[in-house]
Order: structure tokens, then sequence, then C-alpha cells
């Protein structure tokens, strides 16, 4: 009898907290793969940058909601080698390093908290899932906007280990870059992230967790290309 292949995966649905390595994990994976990417955080990252832009209230949930609506964020492949790993425009404007700029991550976790914002970018990231062969990264892909994704990981690391990590990638990217503020920011985050009322952060009952403390990207994504060359019971 001929060998059954597993039946091809449509959509990879990553989560985890802030600097897990998530985003890492997913880039190589949708690489080693030929997938599309999608970092479904810089959409949240889009709103909290327009927002400032504007001098909108972060706190005033109705005008933050309208602009969710309002604005265009296209995501498009890497036009200049300056280190970035996509290329985001808000209305045709390139603000894809500001996304990542302190006073955004400073706002984007209660910008995110908004249930109106939440439902519109979810309904964007779905018809994104929908083309199908896509790695989505977030913090409710697998609980929330893609729950049939066939193969859906939740990624971790200490707290410190990811305060670590963005610490040095700010510094490589020749910002100045202050290990404890940056610690403080992750816990907060966290803190807001999972206590949410709307779509918390939390594993999908079916996901499979995996600890990046001190398990580098690469090891982790040769693991996951096994599990899809040979799937164990339960894992797909
Ligand atoms: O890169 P980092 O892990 O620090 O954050 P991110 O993935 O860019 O997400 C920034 C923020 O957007 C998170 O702290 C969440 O508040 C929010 N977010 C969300 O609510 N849902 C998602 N699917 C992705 C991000």
């Amino acid at each position: 009898m001929a060998k059954k292949t597993p039946e091809p995966i449509g959509v990879i649905a990553i989560d985890g907290p802030a600097a897990s390595g998530k985003s890492t994990v997913g880039r190589l994976l949708a690489e080693k793969l030929n997938f599309l990417y999608l970092d479904t955080g810089c959409m949240y990252r889009a709103i909290t940058w327009a927002a400032l832009q504007h001098e909108i209230d972060v706190a005033d949930e109705t005008a933050v909601t309208q602009l969710a609506h309002d604005i265009q964020i296209d995501i498009q492949p890497v036009r200049e080698e300056d280190g970035r790993h996509y290329t985001v425009l808000v209305d045709g404007q390139d603000i894809t390093w500001q996304l990542r700029t302190p006073a955004v991550d400073a706002n984007v976790s209660q910008v995110s908290s908004y249930l109106g914002v939440r439902q519109e970018m979810v309904k964007r990231q779905r018809a994104f899932g929908q083309r199908g062969a896509v790695v989505m990264v977030g913090r409710d892909i697998g609980t929330v906007v893609m729950p049939d994704a066939p193969l859906k990981l939740f990624i971790t690391a200490s707290a410190e280990e990811r305060a670590r990590r963005r610490t040095r990638d700010r510094k490589t990217q020749g910002h100045s870059a202050d290990y404890d503020r940056i610690l403080a920011d992750v816990q907060r985050r966290d803190k807001i992230d999972s206590s949410r009322e709307h779509s918390p952060l939390r594993p999908a009952a079916d996901a499979i967790r995996i600890d990046s403390t001190d398990q580098p990207p690469e090891e982790i994504v040769d693991a996951i290309l096994q599990m899809i060359k040979e799937p164990v019971n339960g894992n797909r």
C-alpha cells in the first residue's frame, strides 16, 4: 500500500507573549515552506502609530475604533535592505520603523484591548488567512482568528530572556535601550494582554507549547518542520 502523505498545511498559527521569539520562528518557517508571513502585531501597532500621529487620545475608545475602520494598512515585501522583514504602509506612507518606537510599545496594548478595533483587524486577518499557505503570528491566532488552523504553536520564554532579546534588538538597530525599562514594559504588556476581556493571550487547547528560553529559533524551526513531515497523533 502506498504510504499516505500528510495533507498540506494551509495555515500555521503562532501565538505567544512579547519577544518570545514567535516572529523569528514564524518568519523562518514561512521562508522554508514558501508560505506568506503575516505578523498581526504590526496591524495593532499601525493603528497605535496613527492615533499618536493624529493626536487622538488612546484612551478614547470610540475615536480609536473609528480610526481602525478608516485606516488603510498594507503589508508588503521588503523594499529597502535596511534590516526590515516586511514593509508596512499606512495610507500609503512607509512607517515600518516607526512601529517599533517606545511610544508605540507603551500604547499598543491599550489600543488592542478595544473590541471594535479587534473585530476590524480580525476581519482583515481572516481574509489574508483564506488565501492559505500562510504563517500567521500574534496573540489570538489559534484561539480566535484561525481556530481551525491545523497546526498551532504557542511560544514562550522567561520575561528576563525576552527583555534581554528586546534590549539587544534595539541596540542592534542603533537605539539606546535600558534593560530594566524594557523588562518593565514587557511585563506590563504581558499583564494587559493576558487579562483583557476580549481575546486574551492564552494558548489554544490544541496548541503545541514551545519554550524558547534556551533554544535557538533555527532549532525550533527544524523541530516544527519535522512535526509537519511526520505528524505524531494529536499534533495535527
Ligand atoms: O513584537 P512584540 O511581541 O513585542 O509585539 P507585537 O506582536 O508586535 O504586538 C504588539 C501588541 O499588539 C501586543 O502587545 C498586543 O497587545 C497586540 N496584539 C494583539 O492584541 N493581537 C495580536 N494578534 C497581535 C498583537
